[in-house]
Protein backbone atom coordinates (compact mmCIF):
# COMPACT_ATOMS: atom_id res chain seq x y z
CA UNK A 1 0.00 0.00 0.00
CA UNK A 2 1.69 3.37 -0.91
CA UNK A 3 -0.06 6.37 0.41
CA UNK A 4 -0.56 8.97 -2.60
CA UNK A 5 -2.82 12.12 -3.48
CA UNK A 6 -4.19 12.85 -7.04
CA UNK A 7 -4.78 16.51 -8.18
CA UNK A 8 -8.06 16.78 -9.89
CA UNK A 9 -11.72 14.66 -10.03
CA UNK A 10 -12.03 15.19 -13.91
CA UNK A 11 -12.08 12.27 -15.93
CA UNK A 12 -8.34 11.25 -15.44
CA UNK A 13 -8.14 12.05 -12.05
CA UNK A 14 -11.09 10.51 -11.03
CA UNK A 15 -10.71 7.12 -12.60
CA UNK A 16 -6.89 7.23 -11.22
CA UNK A 17 -7.42 8.00 -7.84
CA UNK A 18 -10.74 5.07 -7.67
CA UNK A 19 -8.43 2.65 -9.98
CA UNK A 20 -5.20 3.39 -7.51
CA UNK A 21 -7.55 2.63 -4.57
CA UNK A 22 -8.70 -0.66 -6.22
CA UNK A 23 -5.29 -1.40 -6.69
CA UNK A 24 -4.86 -1.24 -2.80
CA UNK A 25 -3.38 2.17 -2.43
CA UNK A 26 -4.35 4.63 0.18
CA UNK A 27 -5.58 7.73 -2.27
CA UNK A 28 -6.50 11.24 -1.64
CA UNK A 29 -8.35 12.90 -3.98
CA UNK A 30 -8.08 16.46 -3.73
CA UNK A 31 -10.63 19.15 -5.93
CA UNK A 32 -10.88 22.21 -6.00
CA UNK A 33 -14.65 22.68 -6.97
CA UNK A 34 -15.80 22.18 -3.31
CA UNK A 35 -19.50 21.39 -5.28
CA UNK A 36 -18.12 18.26 -6.73
CA UNK A 37 -16.44 16.88 -3.10
CA UNK A 38 -19.61 17.25 -1.56
CA UNK A 39 -21.02 15.57 -4.00
CA UNK A 40 -18.47 12.89 -4.25
CA UNK A 41 -18.50 12.43 -0.55
CA UNK A 42 -22.20 11.39 -1.01
CA UNK A 43 -21.61 8.97 -3.88
CA UNK A 44 -22.76 11.18 -6.88
CA UNK A 45 -20.46 11.24 -9.86
CA UNK A 46 -19.86 14.23 -12.00
CA UNK A 47 -19.09 11.58 -15.14
CA UNK A 48 -21.15 8.49 -16.59
CA UNK A 49 -18.68 6.20 -16.86
CA UNK A 50 -19.62 2.25 -17.09
CA UNK A 51 -17.54 0.90 -13.53
CA UNK A 52 -16.73 3.96 -11.82
CA UNK A 53 -19.04 4.57 -9.62
CA UNK A 54 -19.01 1.28 -8.44
CA UNK A 55 -15.47 1.35 -7.77
CA UNK A 56 -15.91 4.72 -5.97
CA UNK A 57 -18.40 3.77 -3.62
CA UNK A 58 -16.65 0.53 -2.84
CA UNK A 59 -13.44 2.40 -2.01
CA UNK A 60 -14.61 4.98 -0.37
CA UNK A 61 -16.72 2.56 2.21
CA UNK A 62 -13.74 0.77 2.50
CA UNK A 63 -11.77 4.30 3.91
CA UNK A 64 -8.96 3.93 0.76
CA UNK A 65 -10.29 6.69 -1.11
CA UNK A 66 -11.51 10.25 0.26
CA UNK A 67 -12.14 13.27 -1.42
CA UNK A 68 -11.18 17.14 -0.24
CA UNK A 69 -10.10 20.17 -1.26
CA UNK A 70 -7.30 20.75 1.16
CA UNK A 71 -4.32 20.58 -0.06
CA UNK A 72 -2.36 20.13 3.31
CA UNK A 73 -3.84 15.96 2.73
CA UNK A 74 -0.74 15.90 0.34
CA UNK A 75 1.83 15.89 3.11
CA UNK A 76 1.04 12.11 3.36
CA UNK A 77 1.36 10.93 0.29
CA UNK A 78 4.75 9.83 -1.01
CA UNK A 79 3.60 10.53 -4.61
CA UNK A 80 1.19 13.16 -5.48
CA UNK A 81 -1.03 12.62 -9.43
CA UNK A 82 -1.96 15.77 -10.98
CA UNK A 83 -4.77 15.08 -13.49
CA UNK A 84 -5.95 18.34 -14.23
CA UNK A 85 -7.26 19.41 -17.86
CA UNK A 86 -4.76 21.26 -20.71
CA UNK A 87 -7.32 23.00 -23.05
CA UNK A 88 -6.75 24.54 -25.71
CA UNK A 89 -5.36 27.93 -25.59
CA UNK A 90 -7.08 30.58 -28.28
CA UNK A 91 -4.28 29.75 -30.72
CA UNK A 92 -4.10 25.78 -30.42
CA UNK A 93 -1.45 25.66 -28.10
CA UNK A 94 -2.01 23.43 -24.41
CA UNK A 95 -3.08 25.65 -21.75
CA UNK A 96 -0.97 24.91 -18.49
CA UNK A 97 -2.61 27.46 -16.16
CA UNK A 98 -4.48 24.57 -13.74
CA UNK A 99 -1.29 22.57 -13.73
CA UNK A 100 0.76 25.55 -12.30
CA UNK A 101 -1.97 26.12 -10.09
CA UNK A 102 -1.89 22.81 -8.79
CA UNK A 103 1.59 22.86 -8.27
CA UNK A 104 1.42 26.26 -6.34
CA UNK A 105 -0.84 24.71 -4.30
CA UNK A 106 0.71 21.66 -3.20
CA UNK A 107 4.42 22.05 -3.26
CA UNK A 108 4.11 24.24 0.15
CA UNK A 109 2.29 21.11 1.47
CA UNK A 110 4.39 17.95 0.33
CA UNK A 111 7.22 16.32 2.26
CA UNK A 112 11.09 16.44 0.82
CA UNK A 113 11.17 13.75 -1.82
CA UNK A 114 7.87 13.32 -2.73
CA UNK A 115 7.23 12.89 -6.50
CA UNK A 116 5.07 14.71 -8.43
CA UNK A 117 3.57 12.40 -11.81
CA UNK A 118 2.25 14.36 -14.37
CA UNK A 119 -0.78 12.63 -15.76
CA UNK A 120 -2.16 15.46 -17.55
CA UNK A 121 -1.50 15.66 -21.34
CA UNK A 122 1.14 18.14 -21.45
CA UNK A 123 3.53 19.92 -24.18
CA UNK A 124 6.86 18.27 -24.22
CA UNK A 125 9.35 20.07 -22.06
CA UNK A 126 6.78 20.69 -19.09
CA UNK A 127 8.10 18.23 -16.93
CA UNK A 128 11.34 19.79 -16.98
CA UNK A 129 10.35 22.98 -16.72
CA UNK A 130 8.24 22.21 -13.40
CA UNK A 131 10.96 20.37 -12.29
CA UNK A 132 13.75 23.26 -12.68
CA UNK A 133 11.13 25.74 -10.18
CA UNK A 134 12.50 27.32 -7.67
CA UNK A 135 10.09 25.82 -5.32
CA UNK A 136 10.45 22.38 -6.57
CA UNK A 137 14.18 22.18 -6.35
CA UNK A 138 13.55 23.72 -3.10
CA UNK A 139 11.40 21.32 -1.77
CA UNK A 140 13.45 18.45 -3.26
CA UNK A 141 10.32 16.81 -4.91
CA UNK A 142 11.33 14.61 -8.23
CA UNK A 143 8.94 15.24 -11.18
CA UNK A 144 7.62 12.19 -13.20
CA UNK A 145 5.70 12.26 -16.34
CA UNK A 146 3.67 9.36 -16.35
CA UNK A 147 1.19 9.78 -19.14
CA UNK A 148 -2.20 7.80 -19.29
CA UNK A 149 -3.90 6.23 -22.45
CA UNK A 150 -7.68 5.46 -21.10
CA UNK A 151 -10.62 6.29 -23.49
CA UNK A 152 -13.98 7.08 -22.23
CA UNK A 153 -16.46 4.34 -21.94
CA UNK A 154 -14.13 1.89 -21.43
CA UNK A 155 -12.17 4.33 -18.92
CA UNK A 156 -11.96 1.71 -16.17
CA UNK A 157 -11.09 -1.34 -17.91
CA UNK A 158 -8.59 0.59 -19.60
CA UNK A 159 -6.79 1.76 -15.96
CA UNK A 160 -6.70 -1.77 -15.42
CA UNK A 161 -5.57 -3.42 -18.30
CA UNK A 162 -2.97 -1.17 -20.09
CA UNK A 163 -0.99 -1.76 -23.04
CA UNK A 164 1.84 -0.58 -20.89
CA UNK A 165 2.78 1.56 -17.96
CA UNK A 166 5.19 4.85 -19.11
CA UNK A 167 7.13 6.05 -16.75
CA UNK A 168 9.24 9.11 -17.72
CA UNK A 169 11.61 10.39 -15.58
CA UNK A 170 15.55 11.48 -14.59
CA UNK A 171 16.45 8.87 -12.43
CA UNK A 172 16.32 5.42 -11.41
CA UNK A 173 14.42 5.78 -7.50
CA UNK A 174 11.64 7.70 -9.34
CA UNK A 175 10.98 5.27 -11.87
CA UNK A 176 10.99 2.03 -9.13
CA UNK A 177 9.01 4.20 -6.44
CA UNK A 178 6.12 4.48 -9.51
CA UNK A 179 6.62 1.76 -10.79
CA UNK A 180 5.70 0.19 -7.39
CA UNK A 181 2.81 1.77 -7.24
CA UNK A 182 1.42 -0.07 -10.70
CA UNK A 183 3.24 -3.49 -9.51
CA UNK A 184 -0.07 -5.06 -9.50
CA UNK A 185 -0.86 -4.61 -13.21
CA UNK A 186 0.10 -6.74 -15.53
CA UNK A 187 1.45 -4.53 -18.13
CA UNK A 188 5.12 -3.83 -19.17
CA UNK A 189 6.67 -0.93 -17.55
CA UNK A 190 8.45 1.24 -20.00
CA UNK A 191 10.98 4.16 -18.43
CA UNK A 192 11.92 6.67 -20.79
CA UNK A 193 12.98 10.23 -20.06
CA UNK A 194 10.50 13.14 -19.35
CA UNK A 195 10.77 14.27 -22.53
CA UNK A 196 9.92 11.52 -24.81
CA UNK A 197 7.26 9.82 -22.62
CA UNK A 198 5.46 13.48 -23.12
CA UNK A 199 5.75 13.39 -27.13
CA UNK A 200 4.38 9.22 -26.77
CA UNK A 201 0.96 10.58 -25.63
CA UNK A 202 0.38 13.31 -28.01
CA UNK A 203 1.58 10.62 -30.76
CA UNK A 204 -0.70 8.14 -29.55
CA UNK A 205 -3.59 10.25 -29.81
CA UNK A 206 -2.51 12.00 -33.40
CA UNK A 207 -1.96 8.82 -35.18
CA UNK A 208 -5.39 7.48 -34.11
CA UNK A 209 -6.97 10.51 -35.34
CA UNK A 210 -4.44 10.25 -38.59
CA UNK A 211 -5.87 6.51 -39.29
CA UNK A 212 -9.48 7.67 -38.86
CA UNK A 213 -9.01 10.63 -41.19
CA UNK A 214 -7.23 8.69 -43.67
CA UNK A 215 -10.22 6.25 -43.65
CA UNK A 216 -12.40 9.02 -43.74
CA UNK A 217 -10.79 10.43 -46.83
CA UNK A 218 -11.00 6.62 -48.45
CA UNK A 219 -14.45 6.50 -47.53
CA UNK A 220 -15.11 9.43 -49.94
CA UNK A 221 -13.23 7.65 -53.12
CA UNK A 222 -14.63 5.04 -52.07
CA UNK A 223 -18.24 6.89 -52.69
CA UNK A 224 -17.36 7.95 -55.65
CA UNK A 225 -16.27 4.73 -57.01
CA UNK A 226 -19.00 2.67 -55.67
CA UNK A 227 -16.69 0.60 -53.41
CA UNK A 228 -17.30 -0.62 -49.74
CA UNK A 229 -15.54 1.31 -47.42
CA UNK A 230 -15.84 -1.61 -45.20
CA UNK A 231 -14.66 -3.69 -47.18
CA UNK A 232 -11.63 -1.78 -47.58
CA UNK A 233 -11.39 -1.01 -43.49
CA UNK A 234 -11.48 -5.11 -43.00
CA UNK A 235 -8.97 -5.79 -45.75
CA UNK A 236 -6.44 -3.59 -44.25
CA UNK A 237 -6.97 -4.03 -40.98
CA UNK A 238 -6.23 -7.61 -41.45
CA UNK A 239 -2.88 -6.68 -42.42
CA UNK A 240 -0.95 -7.67 -39.58
CA UNK A 241 1.64 -4.33 -39.69
CA UNK A 242 -1.84 -2.26 -39.93
CA UNK A 243 -4.06 -3.80 -37.26
CA UNK A 244 -8.28 -3.25 -37.63
CA UNK A 245 -8.38 -0.53 -34.53
CA UNK A 246 -9.43 2.93 -35.37
CA UNK A 247 -10.45 2.52 -39.06
CA UNK A 248 -14.15 3.13 -39.00
CA UNK A 249 -15.71 6.26 -41.16
CA UNK A 250 -17.89 8.14 -40.48
CA UNK A 251 -18.77 11.72 -38.46
CA UNK A 252 -15.14 11.63 -37.44
CA UNK A 253 -13.23 12.18 -34.23
CA UNK A 254 -14.32 14.47 -31.17
CA UNK A 255 -13.92 14.59 -27.70
CA UNK A 256 -11.79 16.45 -25.26
CA UNK A 257 -8.67 14.66 -26.11
CA UNK A 258 -7.81 14.17 -30.14
CA UNK A 259 -8.93 17.30 -31.26
CA UNK A 260 -7.14 19.67 -28.70
CA UNK A 261 -4.13 17.47 -28.33
CA UNK A 262 -3.66 17.28 -32.85
CA UNK A 263 -3.68 20.70 -32.62
CA UNK A 264 -1.88 21.48 -29.09
CA UNK A 265 1.05 19.03 -31.55
CA UNK A 266 1.08 21.11 -34.10
CA UNK A 267 1.37 24.57 -32.21
CA UNK A 268 4.46 23.38 -30.03
CA UNK A 269 5.70 21.55 -33.09
CA UNK A 270 5.34 25.42 -35.07
CA UNK A 271 7.07 27.04 -32.03
CA UNK A 272 10.26 24.81 -32.22
CA UNK A 273 9.89 25.52 -36.33
CA UNK A 274 8.67 22.16 -37.25
CA UNK A 275 6.37 21.93 -40.34
CA UNK A 276 3.49 19.80 -39.62
CA UNK A 277 1.30 19.41 -42.92
CA UNK A 278 -0.06 15.81 -41.85
CA UNK A 279 -1.17 17.18 -38.66
CA UNK A 280 -3.13 20.03 -40.23
CA UNK A 281 -4.48 17.72 -43.00
CA UNK A 282 -5.96 15.14 -40.19
CA UNK A 283 -7.85 18.24 -38.22
CA UNK A 284 -8.89 19.70 -41.78
CA UNK A 285 -10.56 16.36 -42.78
CA UNK A 286 -12.44 15.84 -39.79
CA UNK A 287 -14.01 19.12 -39.96
CA UNK A 288 -15.08 17.73 -43.61
CA UNK A 289 -17.05 14.75 -42.25
CA UNK A 290 -19.06 17.15 -40.05
CA UNK A 291 -19.78 19.56 -43.24
CA UNK A 292 -20.58 16.05 -45.29
CA UNK A 293 -23.13 14.66 -42.92
CA UNK A 294 -24.88 18.51 -42.93
CA UNK A 295 -24.93 18.77 -46.72
CA UNK A 296 -26.58 15.50 -46.77
CA UNK A 297 -29.61 16.15 -44.38
CA UNK A 298 -29.69 19.56 -45.86
CA UNK A 299 -30.26 18.32 -49.09
CA UNK A 300 -32.77 15.87 -47.95
CA UNK A 301 -35.29 18.16 -46.71
CA UNK A 302 -34.54 20.38 -48.97
CA UNK A 303 -37.90 22.82 -50.39
CA UNK A 304 -39.78 20.65 -47.45
CA UNK A 305 -42.01 23.54 -45.29
CA UNK A 306 -40.80 24.01 -41.35
CA UNK A 307 -38.45 20.43 -41.90
CA UNK A 308 -37.56 18.25 -38.69
CA UNK A 309 -34.58 17.05 -38.37
CA UNK A 310 -33.72 14.15 -35.90
CA UNK A 311 -30.96 13.31 -34.28
CA UNK A 312 -29.72 10.10 -32.67
CA UNK A 313 -27.12 10.81 -30.29
CA UNK A 314 -25.59 13.68 -28.93
CA UNK A 315 -22.75 12.62 -26.87
CA UNK A 316 -18.79 12.46 -28.80
CA UNK A 317 -18.69 8.59 -28.70
CA UNK A 318 -20.96 5.32 -26.87
CA UNK A 319 -20.90 5.07 -23.05
CA UNK A 320 -19.80 8.43 -22.06
CA UNK A 321 -22.51 11.44 -21.42
CA UNK A 322 -19.53 13.47 -22.45
CA UNK A 323 -20.25 15.98 -25.39
CA UNK A 324 -16.58 18.13 -25.65
CA UNK A 325 -16.31 18.43 -29.17
CA UNK A 326 -18.66 16.01 -30.41
CA UNK A 327 -19.50 16.00 -34.04
CA UNK A 328 -23.58 16.09 -33.54
CA UNK A 329 -23.16 19.01 -31.50
CA UNK A 330 -21.81 21.27 -34.78
CA UNK A 331 -24.57 19.36 -37.04
CA UNK A 332 -27.40 20.02 -34.38
CA UNK A 333 -26.15 23.70 -34.41
CA UNK A 334 -25.17 24.72 -38.06
CA UNK A 335 -29.26 23.41 -38.51
CA UNK A 336 -30.98 25.48 -35.98
CA UNK A 337 -29.31 28.41 -37.44
CA UNK A 338 -30.58 27.74 -40.71
CA UNK A 339 -34.27 27.68 -39.28
CA UNK A 340 -34.26 24.13 -39.03
CA UNK A 341 -36.19 22.12 -36.14
CA UNK A 342 -33.45 19.62 -34.53
CA UNK A 343 -34.77 17.32 -32.35
CA UNK A 344 -32.19 15.44 -30.50
CA UNK A 345 -32.17 12.06 -28.54
CA UNK A 346 -29.05 10.30 -26.31
CA UNK A 347 -29.88 7.84 -23.51
CA UNK A 348 -26.99 9.27 -21.76
CA UNK A 349 -26.09 13.37 -22.62
CA UNK A 350 -29.32 15.06 -22.71
CA UNK A 351 -28.36 17.14 -20.10
CA UNK A 352 -24.85 18.10 -20.65
CA UNK A 353 -26.07 19.05 -24.34
CA UNK A 354 -28.85 21.39 -23.55
CA UNK A 355 -26.25 23.15 -21.07
CA UNK A 356 -24.42 24.09 -24.73
CA UNK A 357 -27.33 23.64 -26.82
CA UNK A 358 -30.23 25.12 -25.31
CA UNK A 359 -32.35 25.66 -29.02
CA UNK A 360 -32.79 21.81 -29.96
CA UNK A 361 -35.96 20.16 -29.02
CA UNK A 362 -34.27 17.24 -26.52
CA UNK A 363 -36.24 13.95 -26.34
CA UNK A 364 -36.19 11.18 -23.70
CA UNK A 365 -36.82 8.38 -25.93
CA UNK A 366 -35.64 7.93 -29.64
CA UNK A 367 -38.89 6.67 -31.05
CA UNK A 368 -40.41 10.40 -30.39
CA UNK A 369 -37.43 12.37 -31.69
CA UNK A 370 -38.15 10.53 -34.61
CA UNK A 371 -42.04 11.08 -34.65
CA UNK A 372 -42.76 13.23 -37.91
CA UNK A 373 -39.14 13.77 -38.43
CA UNK A 374 -38.06 14.20 -42.41
CA UNK A 375 -34.65 13.18 -41.88
CA UNK A 376 -32.90 11.76 -39.55
CA UNK A 377 -28.64 11.33 -38.38
CA UNK A 378 -27.11 8.75 -36.42
CA UNK A 379 -24.21 10.70 -34.70
CA UNK A 380 -23.53 8.39 -31.89
CA UNK A 381 -23.66 4.16 -32.39
CA UNK A 382 -25.30 3.84 -28.93
CA UNK A 383 -26.16 -0.04 -28.53
CA UNK A 384 -30.03 1.24 -28.44
CA UNK A 385 -30.37 2.83 -32.19
CA UNK A 386 -29.17 -0.95 -33.09
CA UNK A 387 -32.65 -2.33 -31.81
CA UNK A 388 -34.62 0.11 -32.84
CA UNK A 389 -37.69 -1.03 -34.35
CA UNK A 390 -37.11 0.87 -38.46
CA UNK A 391 -40.44 -0.62 -39.60
CA UNK A 392 -42.31 1.63 -36.95
CA UNK A 393 -39.85 4.31 -37.18
CA UNK A 394 -40.34 4.56 -40.85
CA UNK A 395 -44.28 4.50 -40.00
CA UNK A 396 -43.73 7.57 -37.80
CA UNK A 397 -41.33 9.30 -39.64
CA UNK A 398 -42.62 12.03 -42.47
CA UNK A 399 -39.08 11.82 -44.56
CA UNK A 400 -37.03 8.67 -45.55
CA UNK A 401 -33.50 9.90 -45.46
CA UNK A 402 -31.53 8.17 -42.57
CA UNK A 403 -28.03 9.85 -43.25
CA UNK A 404 -25.68 6.92 -40.98
CA UNK A 405 -22.73 9.18 -39.68
CA UNK A 406 -20.82 5.46 -37.92
CA UNK A 407 -21.31 3.68 -40.72
CA UNK A 408 -22.99 1.24 -37.95
CA UNK A 409 -26.70 0.38 -39.81
CA UNK A 410 -27.64 -2.41 -42.07
CA UNK A 411 -28.22 -0.19 -45.06
CA UNK A 412 -29.25 -3.02 -47.18
CA UNK A 413 -32.10 -3.51 -44.97
CA UNK A 414 -32.79 0.14 -43.87
CA UNK A 415 -33.36 1.02 -48.17
CA UNK A 416 -35.93 -2.89 -48.56
CA UNK A 417 -37.95 -0.68 -45.64
CA UNK A 418 -38.11 2.54 -47.72
CA UNK A 419 -35.62 4.13 -46.18
CA UNK A 420 -33.11 6.60 -48.07
CA UNK A 421 -30.00 5.00 -46.89
CA UNK A 422 -27.22 7.52 -46.75
CA UNK A 423 -23.49 6.52 -45.00
CA UNK A 424 -20.03 7.36 -45.28
CA UNK A 425 -18.51 5.57 -48.49
CA UNK A 426 -20.76 2.15 -48.02
CA UNK A 427 -21.56 2.32 -51.64
CA UNK A 428 -23.46 -0.28 -52.07
CA UNK A 429 -25.67 0.29 -49.66
CA UNK A 430 -26.39 3.65 -50.49
CA UNK A 431 -27.44 2.58 -53.62
CA UNK A 432 -29.38 0.34 -52.75
CA UNK A 433 -28.75 -1.87 -55.35
CA UNK A 434 -25.69 -3.33 -53.44
CA UNK A 435 -25.90 -7.17 -52.66
CA UNK A 436 -23.11 -6.21 -50.26
CA UNK A 437 -21.92 -10.03 -50.19
CA UNK A 438 -19.92 -10.28 -46.75
CA UNK A 439 -23.15 -8.69 -44.98
CA UNK A 440 -24.08 -11.67 -45.96
CA UNK A 441 -27.85 -12.23 -45.22
CA UNK A 442 -30.50 -10.61 -43.42
CA UNK A 443 -31.36 -12.46 -40.39
CA UNK A 444 -35.26 -12.53 -39.98
CA UNK A 445 -34.76 -11.94 -36.19
CA UNK A 446 -32.75 -8.99 -36.53
CA UNK A 447 -35.83 -7.31 -38.35
CA UNK A 448 -36.95 -5.08 -36.10
CA UNK A 449 -33.12 -4.10 -35.55
CA UNK A 450 -31.22 -2.86 -37.94
CA UNK A 451 -27.72 -3.85 -37.08
CA UNK A 452 -25.11 -4.35 -39.84
CA UNK A 453 -24.03 -8.48 -39.64
CA UNK A 454 -21.69 -9.83 -41.90
CA UNK A 455 -21.95 -13.26 -43.10
CA UNK A 456 -21.34 -15.18 -39.47
CA UNK A 457 -23.80 -12.82 -37.64
CA UNK A 458 -20.87 -10.79 -36.45
CA UNK A 459 -21.96 -7.30 -35.86
CA UNK A 460 -19.72 -4.73 -37.71
CA UNK A 461 -17.06 -4.03 -34.83
CA UNK A 462 -16.47 -7.70 -34.07
CA UNK A 463 -15.85 -8.26 -37.99
CA UNK A 464 -14.18 -5.49 -38.33
CA UNK A 465 -13.08 -3.66 -35.45
CA UNK A 466 -13.13 -5.92 -32.33
CA UNK A 467 -15.59 -5.01 -29.59
CA UNK A 468 -17.63 -2.12 -30.00
CA UNK A 469 -15.83 0.80 -28.21
CA UNK A 470 -15.98 -0.42 -24.44
CA UNK A 471 -19.34 -2.12 -24.66
CA UNK A 472 -18.52 -5.25 -23.65
CA UNK A 473 -15.59 -4.85 -21.41
CA UNK A 474 -17.23 -2.01 -19.42
CA UNK A 475 -19.74 -3.62 -18.70
CA UNK A 476 -17.80 -6.87 -17.82
CA UNK A 477 -15.68 -4.59 -15.01
C1 LIG B 1 -8.57 9.04 -26.69
C2 LIG B 1 -7.52 7.92 -26.82
O1 LIG B 1 -8.07 6.80 -27.54
C3 LIG B 1 -7.03 7.46 -25.44
O2 LIG B 1 -6.00 6.50 -25.59
C4 LIG B 1 -6.49 8.68 -24.70
O3 LIG B 1 -6.06 8.32 -23.38
C5 LIG B 1 -7.59 9.73 -24.58
O4 LIG B 1 -8.02 10.11 -25.91
C6 LIG B 1 -7.02 10.93 -23.86
O5 LIG B 1 -6.06 11.52 -24.38
O6 LIG B 1 -7.42 11.19 -22.72
P1 LIG B 1 -11.19 9.09 -26.13
O7 LIG B 1 -11.13 10.53 -26.51
O8 LIG B 1 -11.87 8.71 -24.88
O9 LIG B 1 -9.70 8.47 -26.03
O10 LIG B 1 -11.97 8.32 -27.29
P2 LIG B 1 -11.62 7.34 -28.51
O11 LIG B 1 -12.19 6.02 -28.24
O12 LIG B 1 -10.20 7.40 -28.85
O13 LIG B 1 -12.47 8.01 -29.67
C7 LIG B 1 -12.19 9.32 -30.13
C8 LIG B 1 -13.10 9.69 -31.26
O14 LIG B 1 -12.77 8.95 -32.43
C9 LIG B 1 -14.59 9.42 -31.01
O15 LIG B 1 -15.32 10.55 -31.42
C10 LIG B 1 -14.91 8.21 -31.85
O16 LIG B 1 -16.25 8.17 -32.28
C11 LIG B 1 -13.96 8.43 -33.02
N1 LIG B 1 -13.60 7.18 -33.74
C12 LIG B 1 -12.96 6.17 -33.09
C13 LIG B 1 -13.87 7.08 -35.09
O17 LIG B 1 -14.45 8.01 -35.71
N2 LIG B 1 -13.50 5.95 -35.76
C14 LIG B 1 -12.87 4.91 -35.14
O18 LIG B 1 -12.54 3.90 -35.82
C15 LIG B 1 -12.59 5.03 -33.76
Amino acid sequence: MVPVAVVGAGYVGLVTAACLSELGHRVTCIEVDETKVIALGAGDLPIHEPGLRELVWKNARDGHLQFTGDYERTRYAESVFIAVPTPSGDDGSADLSYVLQAMDSLVPHVQPGTIIVIKSTVPVGTGDGIARLQSVLNARIEVVSNPEFLRQGTAVHDFLHPDRVVIGAESAEAVERVARIYASLEAPIIAVDRRSAELAKYTANALLATRISFMNEISHIAAAVNADIDDVARIVGMDRRIGPAFLRSGLGWGGSCFPKDVLALSSAASSHGCYTPILQAVYEVNQLQGKHAAELLLEAISGIDDPIVAILGLAFKPNTDDVRGSPALGIAQQLVEEGIIVRAHDPFALVNAGLVLPDVEYREDAYSALDGADAVLLATEWEEYYDLDWILVRESMRGKTVVDGRNALNGVLLNELGFLYRSFGRAAQTNGNGSAPHAGTIDASTLGGTMQTNGNGAAPYEAAFGSPPGVSEAVAE
